[in-house]
């Protein structure tokens, strides 16, 4: 692999995976990073951009006019994540600065834990689970924990892109009806290959059953979910989000959860990351994971190779390979 005349540097906001980050230096690039494993306080991430060329960031990383006003010498910024509701992209690339994210490589990954919450809040796991370890489970019971079935049920999905196809895909395999809503309906072989039908947002959310949320975070979708959205669910409805937790009103959530007015719920993300919205967790009709959607060793280990690509290609004065617009 060429070299680089200069030593850029590169800063990296947490521990990644190896593999990804010798590519970085193969390259002849200085790398710096953040050697725990934790989120950087802002200080220390102001400070380690000082001088950086190229910044690979965190979703919780907040990037904006202050930081860049702290990197005069950035010239790209590669989010390890698909979503960038954490970069003021318009502020970025009107300096003249690239922003780059992981899309596709976390697409089935993600996919796979959405299935798994919906499965799990579905069919009662987190209550079942915690009572078989408290000792409290006393034998097989007709009426117990008893959840909502599948098979001839509907799935609602908003946010039709990579992540919102592939939770699809799967659904075809369990019986289920797919409805959609998108800002853009999708191309009719993508609908028919899926068996997807576009509906309004009201639509989709009078009709299903379960709902898996897959859309953005931005101005228009936070709190998409919020109480007037609550009442129009069916009561036995599972909302499921391994999107951004802003997209629902949290707050609204826990009362909903509580009052009956969805049966269940399966979280990945949280509106006020890492803290967790009182109520949520005293609940037993949620599944709480720990923002895991990417979290496979292959998902992982691609997000951390595309980060390095994009930072190796504009630093070596060539396109980004999958830029983020503003
Ligand atoms: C993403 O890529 O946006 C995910 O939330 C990271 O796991």
């Amino acid at each position: 692999m060429a070299r680089c005349r200069m030593a850029s540097h590169v800063f990296v906001t947490r521990p990644l995976p190896a593999p990804g980050i010798d590519l970085l230096k193969d390259s002849g690039f200085e790398v710096r990073s953040n050697p725990e494993d934790r989120p950087l306080s802002r200080e220390e991430l102001l400070a380690g951009v000082r001088d950086a060329d190229a910044l690979i960031c965190m979703l919780s990383d907040r990037i904006d006019s202050e930081l860049l006003d702290s990197a005069p010498a950035l010239k790209v910024i590669a989010n390890y994540a698909v979503g960038h509701d954490n970069i003021d992209v318009g502020a970025v690339r009107k300096r003249g600065i690239e922003v780059t994210n992981t899309p596709g490589v976390l697409t089935e990954a993600t996919a796979d834990l959405a299935w798994a919450l919906l499965l799990a809040a579905a069919r009662n796991l987190g209550a079942g689970e915690r009572m078989v370890r408290a000792g409290e489970w006393t034998g097989w019971g007709p009426m117990q924990l008893l959840g909502e079935p599948l098979q001839g049920r509907t799935l609602g999905i908003v946010g039709m892109g990579a992540i919102g196809q592939a939770v699809a895909r799967r659904g075809k395999g369990f019986g289920l009806e797919i409805i959609y809503f998108n800002r853009n309906r999708v191309a009719p072989e993508i609908e028919s290959s899926l068996g997807a039908q576009f509906v309004s947002f009201d639509e989709l959310v009078r009709r299903s059953d379960f709902v898996s949320l897959h859309a953005p975070l931005n101005e228009q979708s936070r709190h998409l979910f919020n109480q007037q959205t609550f009442q129009s669910m069916k009561s036995t409805a599972v909302l499921v989000n391994t999107g951004r937790g802003a997209l629902i009103d949290e707050v609204e959530l826990v009362a909903a959860l509580q009052q009956g007015r969805i049966a269940a719920a399966g979280l990945d993300v949280y509106e006020f990351e890492p803290k967790i919205t009182e109520g949520l967790v005293s609940l037993d009709n949620v599944v709480l994971a720990p923002h895991l959607g990417s979290a496979s060793t292959s998902a992982r280990g691609d997000m951390v190779r595309l980060c390095c690509e994009n930072v190796i290609a504009v630093l070596a004065g060539k396109p980004a390979l999958t830029p983020v617009h503003a």
